[in-house]
């Protein structure tokens, strides 16, 4: 079958990976990709702007199936056009995106299928005074979220009364645009995170490896939020009883829920942990694979990942399509440009790639660019860089050692990346 994948970075590139691996995928095509992505996938020559550009190159060019990686062309409506058109898409419909693209809608969502999360309150633009009353009886520190789609930075913790009201007036004079016009005032939970991603048809479901994002900036969790700084698989805080609750209290009921509000969810459900005391709650919920878990993830899958995808995109879910590597681990490390996540340096060489390569490291791009025939640097996280091993303490190491073959001014990256999964393994 011919695939069509969208999006540009590194969770893309290692999906264009495990597709162009797949037996059953024919030709792979990327929109818009990366350097490393177009090394294993058909570029798309041309600009698809609209959906109907879109849909007109499916057609056009055979293609089977559409995998929508980032989270806006989701949120935009891509997959029911698509759809529509009787192209079968990996992704959720824009109403089951709203599990995403609206905090608020998630927070109720999980509320009415009693799925565990902090509790909260929703208030819109027009009723700023009784969000203000609201902050003034609680108790801190608060979490204050925009409802929409802010690039991962709508989520800002506050400590105080005086904190929180500046932090909400920001929020409603537009410092998020649109995405601020309602905010979630939620519960502060304590715990240490987990992601799981689930690839579901809408009714069965198939779990991957749980796994561990690093989001902080600095090593030791310290500093701004970013996109992710590196993640390691399987992450053993998500222990079989924990595996258990996330799949009875969480999955299962937030996949019965979507289709009981009649927008079933086909695609990836991913949620964002927080685990203490062995229970679980949910953080937020994704409706897409994450990144860096899944540069982390998929390396630890053998077998027909594409056939996987189109089984679930088609409501079929084939789970005996792929088959997950035991006893093996997947570290990745971000290498990012110093100053992210606020300004930074474009445009320097980076050289080392193959001979990490030929050691064994999977490189995954994301903000990297050609520049007169040379890869530069060209966004905050550049490189997912990835080794595979026996143990967890194996794989971060390996990584770790290939991040050091990888050279470019500039380079950035946190020292810690899996340090809380091997203090598990020795609890
Ligand atoms: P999100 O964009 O919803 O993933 O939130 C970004 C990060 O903020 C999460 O990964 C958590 O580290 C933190 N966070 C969000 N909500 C809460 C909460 N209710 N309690 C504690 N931390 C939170
Ligand atoms: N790693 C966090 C995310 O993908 O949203």
């Amino acid at each position: 079958m011919n695939i069509l994948l969208v999006g540009s970075g590194g969770r893309e590139h290692a999906l264009a990976l495990s597709l162009s691996k797949s037996e059953s995928c024919g030709k792979l095509y990327s929109y818009p990709g990366n350097p490393g992505i177009w090394k294993i996938s058909e570029k798309v020559g041309k600009e698809l702007k609209s959906h109907s550009d879109y849909i007109n190159f499916c057609k056009e060019n055979s293609i089977d199936l559409v995998v929508i990686g980032p989270e806006q062309p989701l949120a935009d409506g891509l997959s029911d056009s698509l759809r529509q058109n009787g192209i079968a898409v990996f992704g959720p419909s824009k109403l089951a995106a709203r599990l995403e693209s609206s905090k608020g809608f998630a927070k109720d969502f999980m509320l009415k299928y009693k799925i565990p999360t902090a509790s909260y309150k929703k208030f819109n633009k027009t009723e700023q005074n009784q969000a203000i009353e609201y902050l003034r009886t609680i108790d801190y520190p608060i979490v204050i979220k925009a409802d929409g789609l802010a690039a991962g930075k709508g989520v800002i913790i506050t400590h105080s009364f005086d904190e929180a009201q500046s932090t909400l007036y920001q929020i409603f004079s537009g410092i998020f645009g649109e995405a601020g016009n309602t905010v979630v005032i939620e519960e502060f939970m304590e715990g240490e995170e987990a992601s799981i991603l689930a690839v579901t048809d809408g009714k069965d479901y198939l779990l991957l490896p749980p796994s561990q994002d690093h989001k902080r900036i600095f090593d030791g969790d310290k500093g701004k939020n970013t996109g992710g700084m590196g993640a390691y698989a399987p992450a053993p805080i998500v222990n079989d009883s924990i595996l258990k609750q996330i799949e009875n209290e969480i999955i299962i009921p937030a996949i019965n829920g979507m289709s009981a509000e009649s927008t079933p969810f086909q695609g990836c459900l991913y949620a964002g942990l927080m685990i203490k005391d062995n229970k679980v709650k949910v953080v937020e919920f994704n409706v897409r694979l994450g990144d860096p878990e899944t540069q982390a993830v998929l390396p630890l899958i053998e077998g027909d990942f594409a056939a996987l995808l189109y089984s679930a995109a088609i409501g079929k879910l084939d789970k005996s399509k792929i088959s997950i590597l035991e006893n093996k681990h997947c570290c990745c490390v971000v290498l990012a440009s110093d100053g992210y996540p606020d300004n930074f340096e474009k445009g320097f060489e980076i050289s080392g790639i193959d001979s990490a390569e030929k050691s064994g490291a999977l490189v995954f791009h994301a903000g990297t660019a050609l520049k007169d025939n040379k890869l530069v640097n060209s966004g905050g996280r550049v490189l997912g860089v990835t080794a595979l091993g026996e143990s967890l303490k194996q794989a971060i190491e390996k990584a770790y050692e290939y991040v050091e073959l990888i050279s470019f001014k500039n380079k950035y990256y946190r020292k810690d990346i899996g340090l809380k999964g091997l203090k598990k393994n020795f609890e």
